[in-house]
């Protein structure tokens, strides 16, 4: 069982290496005048957008098998945020991949300011999840 808890650590890195770095690409692109420069860009965020995506249905994955497994009652407060705080991240990996199109088709009208701070919301959720998960009562 703490196979699948490793797992599911595991990803969870993997998916938030990817809601880290996907804005701050957008923090560039945004920025960016040149044609071979935009292209490049396009093909980095789309892969990226592809390994995350994997990453957060790992992550989803094996931490439904956690509470499957280890009979954790849904009704615990802990985990009722931690949920509605993972519902958030997937409407924020969502709004990412909207993203990543309307870079693709040259159609982003907001500056590298606004990703800044576009990139600090997966930095709140996590810290979040973590205290929630580790401090959360016996
Ligand atoms: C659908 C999404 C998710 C579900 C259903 C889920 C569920 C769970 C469950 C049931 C546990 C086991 C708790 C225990 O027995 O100790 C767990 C552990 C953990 N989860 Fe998640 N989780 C999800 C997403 C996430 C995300 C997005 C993060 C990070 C932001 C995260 C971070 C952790 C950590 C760090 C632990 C280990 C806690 C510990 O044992 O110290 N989880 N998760």
């Amino acid at each position: 069982m703490l196979w699948i808890k490793a797992l599911h650590v595991i990803f969870m890195v993997t998916w938030f290496a990817g809601l880290f770095y996907l804005p701050r690409l957008f923090v560039y692109h945004a920025d960016c005048q040149d044609q071979p420069g935009h292209e490049r860009f396009v093909v980095m965020e789309r892969k990226l957008f592809a390994i995350m995506t994997i990453g957060a249905l790992l992550t989803a994955l094996f931490g439904v098998w956690l509470i499957a497994a280890w009979h954790w009652p849904v009704t615990e407060i802990w985990l009722q945020i931690k949920l509605i705080l993972v519902a958030a991240l997937i409407a924020y990996h969502l709004y990412c991949g909207a993203l990543v199109r309307r870079f693709k088709l040259q159609q982003n009208t907001r500056s590298g300011v606004f990703y800044r701070w576009f990139n600090e919301f997966p930095a709140l959720v996590l810290i979040a999840v973590v205290l929630l998960a580790v401090l959360r009562p016996a």
